[in-house]
């Protein structure tokens, strides 16, 4: 991209907050007419933006301007997504191989005969999930999926909440892609070969690749033996988060899912060729307002429900459980003994 739009994209970013707040009592599509008219964007036709901010139907959720608004889908998957779709995996089998533990440790976990899991669970109340992140211009969601799913077992074990270190993930982790992508169950490995990871004030967030900053000697804050993938079905992604927040990959390039404001998200609204190419943390799930996974994002509390996404279940919900073409495993880590 010319490097004159680039610029003009920043500004745009910049004066999102203000023209948002500003705008608040407008209807939806009079904001999103006002933030055109204010950045100079104009649309090829009344077509093209009525792509862009469909009204959808019976929508069980609402669509709203956020920092993504003027970015064209593709930008934006490659900006914001970027899991790890960069080679093929089998060079890493490695470290992977060492790490995956096998089995499945909650297969025998029956959800209606434990206390409350029937009504749902929110890890944020039992106070296992640390504040939403922001990577920005960087793709390494894989590193904030796992930092997430780190965080919520290590407070579920030690009982103490502590932001742990995207940064280090990003830096040291030489099997994934930096952010250009990569995947929560190397970063996994990672983090079982070496030292642990470390807290986020130790090796803050920098939203773009460093040289590793993290020896072998050091210990960190965290250490776990492996991870363990989940099979691929709802069910047993409901008997795991039911234990621990999971790691995710999900279909996140559509526009919708782009724009999403809160509301319980709808399966089929997910971006149509169901390509994996982003990475979260489930979080909990939900039956009020229907059956919904709690999805933690990394794209600030600007998107979402706060940065969180309510995630419709029971539909394949977005690819997290796999897609007709492509499947990557739900993965959990598992604390050192
Ligand atoms: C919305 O729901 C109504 C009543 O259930 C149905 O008749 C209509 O076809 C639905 N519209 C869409 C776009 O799905
Ligand atoms: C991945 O595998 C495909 C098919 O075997 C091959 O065409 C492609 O070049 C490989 N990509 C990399 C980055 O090695
Ligand atoms: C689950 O139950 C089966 C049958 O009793 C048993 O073989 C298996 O080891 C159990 N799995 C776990 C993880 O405890
Ligand atoms: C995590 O970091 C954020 C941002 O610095 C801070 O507001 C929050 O209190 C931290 N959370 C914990 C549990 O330390």
């Amino acid at each position: 991209m010319a490097a004159g739009k680039l610029v003009l994209l920043l500004v745009v970013l910049m004066a999102t907050t203000t023209s948002r707040a500003a705008a608040a009592a407008a209807s939806m599509e009079g904001r999103h007419e006002e933030w055109t008219a204010e950045n100079g964007r104009t649309y090829e036709d009344a077509a093209e933006k009525a792509r862009r901010f469909n009204a959808g139907g019976n929508r069980t959720y609402s669509l709203g301007v956020n920092e993504f608004t003027d970015l064209t889908d593709e930008e934006f998957v490659a900006r914001y997504t970027a899991a790890g779709y960069y080679s093929n995996a089998t060079s890493f089998e490695f470290g992977v191989a060492v790490h995956k533990l096998p089995g499945f440790m909650y297969e025998n976990v029956s959800l209606s005969s434990e206390g409350g899991y029937t009504q749902g669970i929110d890890w944020r109340e039992r106070g296992a999930v640390t504040n939403v992140k922001n990577q920005g211009n960087c793709g390494c969601c894989w590193a904030f999926s796992a930092v997430a799913a780190m965080e919520g077992i290590n407070q579920i074990t030690t009982n103490a909440l502590v932001n742990l270190s995207a940064q280090q993930l990003l830096d040291c982790s030489s099997k994934d892609a930096g952010c250009n992508g990569g995947y929560f169950t190397e970063a996994f490995a990672y983090i079982g070969d070496g030292g642990g990871i470390t807290t986020e004030s130790a090796y803050p967030y920098q939203r773009a690749q460093g040289s590793c900053r993290f020896s072998a000697g050091e210990e960190g804050v965290a250490t776990i033996r492996g991870y363990q993938e989940v099979p691929l079905n709802e069910a047993a992604l409901a008997q795991a988060v039911a234990h621990q927040p999971v790691s995710v990959a999900i279909t996140a390039g559509g526009f919708r899912f782009k724009q999403y404001q809160n509301g319980v998200f709808m399966a089929d609204h997910c971006d149509d060729d169901l390509h994996l190419n982003h990475e979260v943390t489930v979080v909990g799930y939900g039956v009020d307002d229907g059956d919904y996974w709690l999805i933690k994002n990394s794209w600030g509390t600007g998107w979402g429900e706060q940065g969180y996404m309510r995630l419709q279940k029971d539909q394949r919900a977005c690819g997290i459980v796999g897609t007709s073409t492509r499947s990557i495993a739900p993965a959990y880590p598992v604390m050192a003994a």
